[in-house]
């Protein structure tokens, strides 16, 4: 075992891992140990739910925790819980919903809410004999998973079909049965993964038992059974629209020039991936942080939409624009497996609270939100960079972080604020500025205020 290896770790108490960590990685443990122990929360029943969501937890790593204001999709309006830790996100959400909010807000629509699992098997046998067999299993997997499905049954979900998917041609021997599943308001991939288990060994066992089949083909190798979080069956649009001359002006801009622009930004990310990638991770920016706030699984969520984003074998923007008959269209179309019950939405305290602030909507509603802030991250972003550029606004948002990390005073945060309203920020500028000021002035001890984040 290596010098900093241990075996056991997982059996001691978060104390132990705590002290083993600081004694065995840092120069002076009992400051690390301070620290670390300085973001436990100091209700412990809510400490320990956390703890229960991870393994070997030592401390909480905190994320800001904002809100979007004035959002109205399908006019009601939201205020839009975010977590994120990247300065101007929850800004430019703030700012399209604000600027949509006098032009019809947004409107969403979910298309569809199938969730798909797969279990993946290999078979070496007479398939024109097993493919007929399987119409019949179909029913009795129905049946013989009852017990699993019975609640989500009630609710109006469950198993929608079960298909068998022959890959023969690509890999000898390879099928898979996949079947399609309404989740209701869950995420349901316990619910899914349970029911596919289930499946695998029935297989097995009507294999197993199957007249028809030789000695050979009654045995079935299963490999994995797992849902898969590609879900492009799972699909909500977001849109927003009005007619061109509405969209105002944008400085010198006028709303003809930026509507084309625009146009042409959103093109250009339909025909060249290295602008697509950076295109989609600004609706990402959105849409991962509403589904931070609500407890749900952003790795499924990022993972699903850049495989729909590469649906047509070259990967794509996933929104589009339309200037037809002088109207400016701009819309969003986005798998979303989500749940508002299950999971974390339900245990974690702030997750709780988004789903509240939201109006405690039911999983389809999520979907539309969460579809809706992608959107308007996505037009704040565009806005900015086919008119200003995006350093202005991100900068201006970006200066508090750059004073921190140059431990700017109380004082001479204040007369950086002032003085970068109107002058381009950027990590040497403000350095500059601080060093001009540090000059003729001293200050005291760092502290963040600004009339933005105090
Ligand atoms: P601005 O025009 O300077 O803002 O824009 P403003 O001061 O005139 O205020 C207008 C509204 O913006 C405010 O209304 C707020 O809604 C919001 P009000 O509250 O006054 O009634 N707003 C704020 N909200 C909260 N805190 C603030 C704040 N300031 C304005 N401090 C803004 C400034 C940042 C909004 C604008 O420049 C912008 O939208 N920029 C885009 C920023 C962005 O997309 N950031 C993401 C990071 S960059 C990235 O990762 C994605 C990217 O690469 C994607 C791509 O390439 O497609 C860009």
């Amino acid at each position: 075992m290596g010098e900093k290896s241990i075996s056991g770790f997982s059996k001691l108490s978060k104390r132990g891992k705590l002290k083993w960590i600081a004694e065995n990685f840092f120069k002076d443990p009992e400051a690390v140990i301070r620290e670390l122990k300085s973001y436990w929360l100091t209700n412990e029943d809510q400490q320990r739910v956390m703890d229960g969501f991870s393994e070997n937890t030592i401390s909480n790593f905190h994320l800001p925790y904002g809100v979007a204001p004035n959002m109205i999709i399908n006019d009601k309006t939201y205020c839009i819980p975010m977590v994120i830790e990247e300065s101007s996100v929850v800004a430019a959400a703030s700012s399209a919903a604000k600027f949509w909010m006098n032009r019809g807000g947004f409107k969403t629509e979910v298309i569809s809410t199938v969730k798909i699992g797969q279990v993946h098997f290999y078979w070496d046998g007479d398939s024109s004999k097993m493919i007929p067999l399987f119409n019949k299993y179909k029913e009795r997997f129905k049946q013989d998973v009852k017990d699993i499905t019975a609640n989500m049954d009630k609710r109006g979900g469950g198993i929608i079909d079960v298909n068998l998917k022959d890959f023969t041609d690509i890999e000898p021997n390879y099928y898979q049965v996949e079947i399609k599943f309404d989740t209701c308001d869950s995420m349901g991939a316990n619910f899914i993964n349970s029911v596919l288990e289930r499946v695998a060994s029935l297989m097995k066992d009507y294999f197993a038992r199957e007249k028809t089949f030789t000695a050979k083909e009654k045995e079935i190798d299963i490999v994995m059974s797992i849902l898969s979080n590609y879900t492009p069956e799972c699909l909500v649009r977001a849109s927003v629209s009005c007619p061109i001359e509405d969209l105002g002006m944008f400085g010198e801009m006028d709303a003809e020039t930026f509507a084309n622009k625009f146009n042409r930004a959103v093109r250009i990310a339909h025909i060249d991936p290295y602008r697509a990638t950076t295109h989609n991770k600004g609706i990402f920016n959105g849409i991962d942080a509403v589904v931070l706030a609500t407890g749900n699984d952003f790795r499924a969520i990022e993972a699903c939409g850049h495989t729909y984003a590469s649906r047509d074998g070259q990967y794509k923007s996933l929104s589009n624009c339309e200037l037809k008959d002088g109207i400016f269209k701009f819309w969003l179309d986005i798998p979303l497996a989500i749940g508002t019950v299950g999971g974390l939405t339900n245990i974690h305290p702030i997750a709780k609270t988004s789903l509240e602030l939201l109006g405690n909507p039911g999983s389809n509603e999520l979907m539309q939100v969460i579809a809706a802030t992608g959107l308007a991250q996505n037009f704040a972003a565009l806005k900015s960079l086919v008119t200003v550029g995006i350093q202005k606004g991100h900068m201006k948002m970006h200066l508090m972080n750059i004073l921190n990390h140059q431990e700017a005073t109380k004082k001479e945060i204040e007369a950086s604020v002032l003085h970068f309203k109107d002058h381009v920020v950027s990590f040497s500028a403000v350095r500059t500025f601080l060093d001009e000021l540090r000059t003729t002035s001293s200050g005291n001890k760092p502290f963040a205020i600004a009339g933005t984040n105090d």
